[in-house]
């Protein structure tokens, strides 16, 4: 049985969100560069250098590069690739494509990590839809990272907000995380699920927030690379992702440059509840789940691409009914 000391969720005090926020800016900053980046003929691993320049420029460190052996900087996930794609000299952008960069950089020991998804010169109004349909949902999850709700009270915001969107598929075997001292701490952040369950939120965590949604089914498939998860139907994807702080004044998104004030609803709810508010304690070392499961076995192929005999499993699968569930 899993005890309670296992799942706690680390705490940052203010001054340690503001340092946090300092790496989060590093990640706002190289994305918005890699966006206005991307364009026909560019390669990923183009992409690739320009996020590594950023980063070291802004005296940060990837990362990505080595966590659990991954190659390079940024994820760059191209059409039916949903996450964790690996930039590459061979892989030219080409118009009409969408493509989902993510990146994390470390900055005096705090964690940011955010991601978006954008189009290749003009694309497929369908596209556009679904790229609009991700970052909405994204930021109806964000709206709800607010001390006193319950952590499936975001998982349920992103879920509906992409329900009512339309008839997307909503990816589940890969989830958001806590995030703060490490990349992915606990707890998990599903974008699924029934509200008022799981973690009560409160001021001092900081959740990393990451739909990820496909023009077809929610199934996914691990490539043989042993990271690039594509759609099993061949439907193309976006992933876009915020690194958020929960303070009493309500959301702080610490990977938006403007901190998210342009794009939370107006009814974005502010504090609501004195539990949510207790006093900030030192951060403790969270106890690490691997999130890297290494496939095994024979290989097989999907539309032409060679996959993972054994796609892995859901490393965060949402765990909602801990000792924490209402
Ligand atoms: N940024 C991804 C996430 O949101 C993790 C990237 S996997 C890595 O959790 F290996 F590239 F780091
Ligand atoms: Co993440």
């Amino acid at each position: 049985m899993r005890l309670r000391r296992d799942r706690v969720i680390e705490i940052k005090t203010p001054e340690q969100f503001d340092r946090m926020r300092e790496a989060g800016l590093v990640v706002a900053h190289t994305l918005r560069v890699l966006a206005e980046a991307v364009r026909p003929g560019i390669s990923t691993a183009d992409l690739d250098a320009i996020a590594a320049r950023e980063i070291g420029a802004a005296g940060a460190v990837p990362s990505f590069l080595g966590y659990f052996g991954y190659p390079a900087t940024i994820c760059a996930s191209v059409n039916e690739e949903i996450v964790h794609g690996i930039p590459s000299e061979n892989r030219r952008l080409h118009p009409g494509d969408v493509i989902s960069i993510d990146c994390g950089a470390i900055l005096g020991g705090w964690h940011g990590d955010a991601a978006l998804s954008v189009g290749v010169g003009e694309i497929d109004p369908a596209d556009r839809e679904l790229l609009d349909a991700c970052e909405a949902a994204l930021w109806q999850g964000i709206a709800q990272a607010v001390p006193g709700h319950r952590l499936g009270d975001i998982s349920h915001a992103v879920q509906e907000s992409v329900r009512a969107a339309g008839d997307y598929g909503l990816i589940r075997e890969y989830t958001g995380h806590g995030i703060g001292t490490t990349m992915h701490m606990e707890p998990p952040v599903p974008n699924y699920g029934p509200p008022g369950r799981g973690p009560l939120l409160r001021s001092g965590m900081a959740l990393a927030i990451e739909p990820m949604i496909t023009r077809g089914g929610r199934h996914t498939v691990e490539l043989a690379d042993g990271w690039t998860v594509v759609t099993a139907d061949g439907s193309r994807a976006a992933h876009f992702e915020h690194t958020v702080a929960l303070t009493p004044e309500g959301p702080w998104v610490l990977t938006a440059e403007d901190g998210g004030k342009s794009y939370l609803p107006e009814r974005a709810v502010l504090a609501v509840s004195a539990r949510g508010d207790a006093p900030p304690e030192p951060p403790v070392s969270p106890l690490q789940r691997s999130p890297k499961h290494h496939a095994t076995g024979r290989a097989t192929a999907l539309h032409g691409r060679e996959i993972a005999a054994s796609p892995r499993g859901a490393p965060y699968a949402g765990d909602l009914d801990g000792p924490d569930a209402r």
